[in-house]
C-alpha cells in the first residue's frame, strides 16, 4: 500500500508523530531511541498515543516463544489503526525493525501487505532514506541486509536524553552461536564501535544531564574496539577512560559472557567506584553436559570460579544470570546441577527460561526435546529458588546506607525513587528537586518489589 504524496515528510505545515513499539532486550531500546534521533530533524515527534502517529515502528524481538505469531497480531492492531487515521483522511506509514523483521524479512510483506517498510537492526541508519522511498515510489521497502557501512557512522548525537540513565551500545553481534540461539543470525557478527565513537556519545549524554550509563552488547565484555592510541582496548580499559567523564557517577554494562570475564575486567571492579557493583552474567546451566550441548565454551567449576574472583574483587558485587531449563538432552540430574549452582553461588535477581527452539539453530533439530511438562516443573522449582534468594539478597540492605541515584517520582505523593547500586528499585520520601542527583539512604524496609529508605541528612553522595 503506497501514498504517492509526502505528507510523511512535509514540517511546515504541520507537526508530525512518531509512535515506537519496543519488545526484547536493552538493545532494542537503544536502538528505538536512535531511530527517534533519526526523524527528529525530519520534523517528527514522539506520541504515545498509536491513533495520533503518522509512522508507527515495532520494534521486535525474536528470541523466544511466538516470536513471529505476536508480531503479526500486534501488526493486525496497527492496520486497524492504519485504516482508521485513513478513514479520517491521515497517511500511515508502519515500519517493522528488529530481530524478527532480521528474521523473517519478506515473508513479513508478504503476509502484511500493509507493511511499508522492513528494516533490520543494521539498517536502521537508512530509516529517513526508506520513509522518502516509500512516499515517493511505488511499492514497500525493505532492507535487511547486513551493510558494509557501520550504522553508527550515520546516527546523529543523541539531542535529547530520556532521563538521568541511558544506553550506550558499544559492541553488536555474537560469533558464538549457542545451540539455541537466534542472536548470531538476527544481529550478525560481533562488531566493537570504536574508543573515540562512545567517548564522544557518552560525553554527550552526560552534557544532556545523564549520571548513569549503560555500556551495551549482545557480549559487551568482548568488546576489543579501536582505542585513540592505534591500539585495541578491551571493556576494561574503556570503563577506566569513561570513569574520568565529569558528572558520570555510574557505570553498569551488560550483557556478559562468562568466556570474556577477564581479569583486568574483575580488577576493575575492584579500582573503579564508578563501575557498579552488579553483575548480569548468564550461566544458562549448571551441568557440564548441557553447557557442553549447548556450545558454552565453559564448564560450571568455571563460572564459579569467576564468581569467586569477582567478590574477592568487589565483595559486595551483586549477581544476576540467566537460566535456561529443559534444553534438548538435559536430565533430572543436569537440573540438579543447576539448582546446586545457583545455591553455591548466590543471585540478587536473575532470569529463568524454559527452552523454547527457535528455527535455524541447532538445538532445535534435536531429537531429545523435554517434555513440556516436565520444563514447567524444572522452571518452577527453579524460579522458587531464585525469588527466595532476591528475597533473602533486599533483605540484606535493610539497616545499611546505601547511595540512591533518584530518577524520577514515586508511586505516591511525596515520594521520589531511584536504583541502590545493586539496581534495586528503592523510594523515600523526599523533594522533587533531589531528582537526578545521588544521595545517601538507610533502607528501612523490604516491599515485594523495592525497598523503602529515608534520606541521610548528614552529608550526601556528590550529585
Ligand atoms: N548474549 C547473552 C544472552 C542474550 S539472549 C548471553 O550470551 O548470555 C538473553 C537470554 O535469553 C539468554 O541468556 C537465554 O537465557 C535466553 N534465551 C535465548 N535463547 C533462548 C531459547 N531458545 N529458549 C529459551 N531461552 C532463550
Ligand atoms: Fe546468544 Fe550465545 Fe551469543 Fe549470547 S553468546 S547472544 S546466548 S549465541
Ligand atoms: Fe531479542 Fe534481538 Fe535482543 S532477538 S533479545 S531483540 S538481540
Amino acid at each position: 500500500m503506497v501514498d504517492s504524496d509526502l505528507s510523511y515528510i512535509t514540517t511546515q505545515t504541520n507537526q508530525r508523530y512518531l509512535h515506537v513499539i519496543t519488545w526484547g532486550c536493552q538493545m532494542n531500546v537503544y536502538d528505538s531511541n536512535r531511530m527517534v534521533d533519526l526523524l527528529r530533524p525530519l520534523g517528527y515527534k514522539v506520541t504515545n498515543e498509536a491513533e495520533q502517529a503518522d509512522v508507527l515502528v515495532l520494534n521486535t524481538c525474536h528470541i523466544r516463544d511466538k516470536a513471529t505469531e505476536k508480531v503479526f497480531s500486534e501488526l493486525g492492531r496497527l492496520k486497524q489503526i492504519k485504516d482508521y487515521r485513513k478513514e479520517q483522511g491521515h497517511n500511515t506509514l508502519i515500519a517493522v525493525a528488529g530481530c524478527v523483521a532480521q528474521a523473517e524479512g519478506k515473508m513479513i510483506l508478504q503476509r502484511a501487505p500493509y507493511v511499508d517498510i522492513v528494516l533490520g537492526p543494521q539498517t536502521y541508519h537508512r530509516l529517513p532514506k526508506m520513509i522518502l522511498d516509500v512516499a515517493r515510489k511505488t511499492g514497500n521497502v525493505i532492507e535487511t541486509d547486513f551493510p558494509v557501512e557501520s550504522k553508527f557512522d550515520f546516527l546523529p548525537a543523541p539531542e535529547e536524553a530520556a532521563g538521568y540513565t541511558a544506553f550506550l551500545t558499544i559492541q553488536e553481534g555474537c560469533d558464538k552461536f549457542c545451540s539455541f540461539c537466534v542472536v548470531p543470525y538476527t544481529r550478525g557478527s560481533e562488531e566493537s564501535r570504536p574508543v573515540q565513537a562512545i567517548l564522544d556519545e557518552a560525553n554527550r549524554l552526560c552534557d544532556l544531564g545523564v549520571k548513569e550509563i549503560s555500556l551495551l552488547g549482545q557480549n559487551v565484555n568482548a568488546y576489543h574496539g579501536q582505542g585513540p592510541d592505534g591500539n585495541t582496548w578491551n571493556l576494561a580499559k574503556l570503563a577506566e577512560k569513561l570513569s574520568t567523564i565529569p558528572g558520570l557517577s555510574r557505570i553498569r554494562y551488560t550483557t556478559s559472557h562468562p568466556r570474556d570475564m577477564d581479569d583486568s575486567l574483575i580488577d576493575a571492579h575492584r579500582d573503579l567506584p564508578s563501575l557498579m557493583p552488579f553483575l548480569h552474567l548468564p550461566v544458562q546451566s549448571g551441568s557440564d553436559r548441557v553447557l557442553k550441548a549447548m556450545n558454552r565454551g565453559h564448564t560450571a567449576d568455571e563460572y564459579r570460579k569467576i564468581i569467586d574472583k569477582l567478590k574477592k574483587a568487589r565483595p559486595d558485587i551483586a549477581l544476576s544470570s540467566d537460566f535456561i531449563v529443559g534444553h534438548p538432552g538435559e536430565s533430572i540430574d543436569d537440573f540438579k546441577a543447576t539448582m546446586q549452582l545457583v545455591k553455591d553461588v548466590t543471585f540478587a535477581q536473575a532470569f529463568s527460561f524454559k527452552y523454547s527452539p527457535r528455527p535455524g539453530t541447532s538445538a532445535a533439530l534435536s531429537s531429545y526435546q523435554v517434555a513440556e511438562e516436565e520444563k514447567n516443573e524444572r522452571l518452577q522449582e527453579l524460579q522458587a529458588l531464585l525469588r527466595d534468594q532476591q528475597t533473602q539478597f533486599n533483605q540484606n540492605t535493610v539497616g545499611r546506607q546505601i547511595p540512591i541515584l533518584f530518577t524520577n517520582t514515586g508511586r505516591k505523593n511525596g515520594q521520589i525513587a531511584g536504583k541502590s547500586p545493586y539496581l534495586q528499585a528503592v523510594h523515600v520520601n523526599a523533594d522533587e528537586n533531589l531528582i537526578g542527583q545521588e544521595r545517601m539512604v538507610l533502607v528501612e524496609e523490604c516491599l515485594t518489589n523495592s525497598l523503602s529508605g529515608s534520606l541521610i541528612h548528614k552529608e550526601g553522595v556528590s550529585s
